[in-house]
C-alpha cells in the first residue's frame, strides 16, 4: 500500500493553526485577522449566520484562496497554496454544493481520492494507464472499506448521479477520507438532509473522529453542532465573535443576538423596541411620529 500514515498524531496538539488570517475580495474583508486551533482527537465547529465568512476562510484554509494577510499550519508546517497539495499534506475537504463525478460510479469516485496517495496520479486513475492496473488493487480494497464504513457498499456499481442526495454527501466524505487525511473539513454535510440523515451523519463524524481523525465542520444545524463539538467558533462578519464548548458558546448572548438578529439590523428586539417608542412617541403627539412606511 502507498498510504502515509497522515492520521497518527498525540491528541491534543495542533494539528491545524491558522493565525491572523484576512481575506479581502476588493473593497470587501470576508474574513478578519481570524486565529483558529484544531487539536489532535477533536472535533470543531464553525458557525455564524449566512455570509459570515465560514466558506471563505475553509477556501483559505484548504489553499483555494490565498490569505490577504495570516498564516495556516498543518502540523507545524506552513501549507503550500495549492488544492491538490493541501490535500496531499493531509488536510481534505467536503465542498457546500457537492462535487462529485456524477457519470462515474461510486467506487470510481472513492478511487480517484486516493490518487494523492499513490505514486502513479490523478491522470492514470482516470485513464486506467498500466502503473495505474498495478497500484489498482490495494486501492481498491482500500475504497472497498470505505464504502464499507459509511455504509455505501452495496452500491459500488451505481453512477454517482442515481444516489440520492443524502448518499451523495456520505460518498463526498468517502471520497474526502479516501486520501487519508489526518484533518477532515466538511462544509455544511448536512444541508438538505432530512432529520434521519442528520442523525446518521452525526455517528459518522464520530466514528471518524474515533479512527484519529480530527474533524472541522461548517453546518447551519445549531443542534447537530452542539451535540457534535468538543469546541465551537461563531463567525460575524468576518470576525471570530466567540469560541467555547458547545455550553459556553450556546450560553452566549452576542451569538444569540447574531442568529436571531439575521434577518433584522442590530440587535434582536430593537426593531420591536423602536416600533413600541414609535407608538409611544405617535400616542404623545401624532404629527413627530413616523414610520418606515410612511417617510419620505
Ligand atoms: N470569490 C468571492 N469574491 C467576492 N466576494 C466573495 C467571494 N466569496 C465570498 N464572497 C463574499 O464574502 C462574504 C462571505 O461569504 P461566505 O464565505 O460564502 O459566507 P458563509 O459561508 O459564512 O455563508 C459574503 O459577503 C460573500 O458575498
Ligand atoms: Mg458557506
Amino acid at each position: 500500500m502507498t498510504t502515509n500514515t497522515t492520521t497518527e498524531s498525540t491528541p491534543g496538539t495542533p494539528v491545524l493553526e491558522a493565525a491572523g488570517v484576512t481575506m479581502r475580495f476588493g473593497g470587501l474583508t470576508a474574513v478578519r485577522n481570524v486565529d483558529f486551533t484544531v487539536n489532535a482527537g477533536e472535533i470543531v465547529g464553525l458557525i455564524g449566520p449566512n455570509g459570515a465568512g465560514k466558506t471563505t476562510f475553509f477556501n483559505c484554509l484548504t489553499g483555494l484562496y490565498i490569505p490577504t494577510e495570516g498564516t495556516v499550519r498543518y502540523k507545524g508546517n506552513v501549507l503550500p497554496p495549492k488544492p491538490h497539495l493541501v490535500t496531499k499534506a493531509g488536510m481534505a475537504r467536503t465542498f457546500q454544493n457537492i462535487r462529485l463525478f456524477a457519470n462515474m460510479t461510486v467506487l470510481e469516485n472513492v478511487l480517484v481520492g486516493r490518487h494523492t496517495r499513490t505514486k502513479e496520479g490523478l491522470w492514470s486513475a482516470l485513464l486506467r494507464g498500466p502503473g495505474f492496473k498495478k497500484a489498482e488493487k490495494a486501492s481498491e480494497e482500500r475504497a472497498l472499506e470505505l464504502l464499507e464504513f459509511i455504509g455505501l457498499e452495496h452500491k459500488r456499481d451505481h453512477l454517482a448521479r442515481n444516489l440520492p442526495y443524502g448518499e451523495q454527501r456520505k460518498l463526498e466524505i468517502a471520497r474526502a477520507l479516501a486520501s487519508e487525511p489526518g484533518l477532515l473539513l466538511l462544509d455544511e454535510p448536512t444541508a438538505g438532509m432530512n432529520p434521519q440523515e442528520t442523525r446518521a451523519t452525526e455517528e459518522l463524524v464520530f466514528a471518524i473522529r474515533d479512527k484519529g481523525i480530527a474533524v472541522l465542520v461548517i453546518e447551519h444545524d445549531m443542534r447537530f453542532i452542539f451535540n457534535l463539538c468538543d469546541r465551537v467558533a461563531v463567525l460575524v462578519q468576518g470576525e471570530k465573535l466567540v469560541e467555547g464548548t458547545s455550553e459556553v458558546v450556546q450560553a452566549d448572548e452576542r451569538v444569540i443576538a447574531a442568529y436571531l438578529g439575521e434577518p433584522f439590523e442590530g440587535d434582536p428586539g430593537e426593531a420591536e423596541a423602536a416600533e413600541i417608542a414609535a407608538a409611544e412617541a405617535g400616542a404623545a403627539d401624532s404629527t413627530t411620529s413616523t414610520t418606515k412606511g410612511e417617510a419620505q
